[in-house]
């Protein structure tokens, strides 16, 4: 009989997640659906996701190139522009095309080239948006380029957040992959039902220490980009509290090792085939098991407003080795903690 460490939850979802497009999506897609039984597919394509119809066809793209027949839920996001059109987004909305929608600061991450530059350029949506009760998700950082970029996200709050929330405050706001205290006090003194926020496995186990350790690990460059070991541990205390305000959101984001290490190597860190593994590490270490389901199952749906999944997945305390390298082609992705074991599987 085996006496090994199981625990039995109900099936995750994961807020925040890049599937990408065409031959990686077909190759990445797998890890994702094997945690998790839905997950908010962000719209950050070369041609991002601006309109519902583009979302229908993503959509349709994604569940195409679904394997494990666990019946995968692609729940899609809105990319917001300057030009983004109140009938359209009503309509996307309504219809349960768009589940939410998503202000990217201009230039702040990976294609964001037609995000927004100035907020003010977007209250009409912002207020349809309220009216609507549509969730809006934001990636919040400063995109100035003479910001620290240590200091961005905490920047954010203070020039944006805070006034945002003022003028809107019945908007129902995700703030995404957050990596800070100031992030965490932000949402925990807020305590309000139209404010909470994901947090990756990444930004729990490391630090920003961790991209220099044996020369520049271009594999750990991210945005926002990891923070000093306190925010870490402002991080890790948040998610072991307990508070329903912080869910799960993994952010993996994959990109071709020919455009990591690159001179201008990209920003993502593809998790998908551990983070739900990673995640339960932390748990385990901060002593906090008891909270982990509702980190992964119940916060998340009950902020947005969605029934709590069925299905239930049991994952067990025996090593996990992450694979090294996932090929496309005659290109190859490497995962987060690519080769390393993991203490916990899925069984
Ligand atoms: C994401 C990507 O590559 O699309 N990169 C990242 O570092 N997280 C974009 C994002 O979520 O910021
Ligand atoms: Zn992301």
């Amino acid at each position: 009989m085996s006496c090994l460490k199981k625990i039995k939850i109900i099936k995750p979802d994961d807020w925040h997640v890049h599937l990408r497009d065409e031959k990686i999506l077909k190759k990445i897609l797998r890890y994702t659906e094997m945690f998790y039984q839905r997950a908010i597919i962000m719209p950050n394509l070369n041609q991002p996701i601006i309109d519902y119809k583009k979302a229908i066809f993503y959509k349709h793209r994604i569940i195409n190139a679904t394997q494990l027949n666990t019946k995968f839920e692609p729940l899609m996001i809105c990319y917001l522009t300057k030009e983004t059109c109140l009938k359209e987004l009503q309509y996307g909305f309504l219809r349960n095309i768009f589940i939410g929608a998503k202000l990217y600061p201009n230039q702040s991450t990976t294609n964001s080239n037609t995000g927004i530059s100035k907020i003010s350029e977007i209250f009409h949506v912002l207020e349809l948006m309220q009216k609507m009760k549509m969730p809006l998700l934001i990636h919040g950082e400063e995109s100035n380029i003479n910001i620290d970029i240590y200091d961005r996200e905490a920047k954010f709050i203070e020039t944006t957040m805070i006034p945002l929330r003022k003028t809107f405050p019945e908007l129902k706001i995700i703030l995404e992959h957050i990596t800070t205290k100031e992030a965490v006090d932000y949402i925990e003194e807020n305590n309000s039902s139209y404010l909470a926020g994901t947090i990756t496995p990444h930004h729990l186990m490391l630090n920003r220490n961790n991209m220099f350790i044996n020369g520049i690990q271009p594999n750990l460059y991210c945005l926002p980009i990891l923070k000093r070991k306190v925010h870490q541990n402002a991080l890790r205390k948040a998610i072991s509290n307990g508070s329903t305000r912080f869910f799960l959101g993994s952010d993996s984001a994959p990109h071709l090792y020919k455009h990591k290490i690159n001179i201008f190597g990209c920003a993502g860190i593809f998790n998908a085939p551990s983070s739900l593994l990673c995640y339960i590490t932390v748990f385990e270490e901060m002593k906090a098991l008891k909270h982990f389901e509702s980190f992964c199952s119940k916060n998340g749906p009950n902020f947005y407003n969605l029934p709590i999944n069925q299905k239930t997945i049991t994952l067990i305390k025996k090593p996990y080795k992450i694979l090294k390298k996932i090929s496309i082609g005659k290109d190859f992705i490497m995962p987060f903690l690519s080769g390393e074991t993991l203490e916990w599987s899925i069984l």
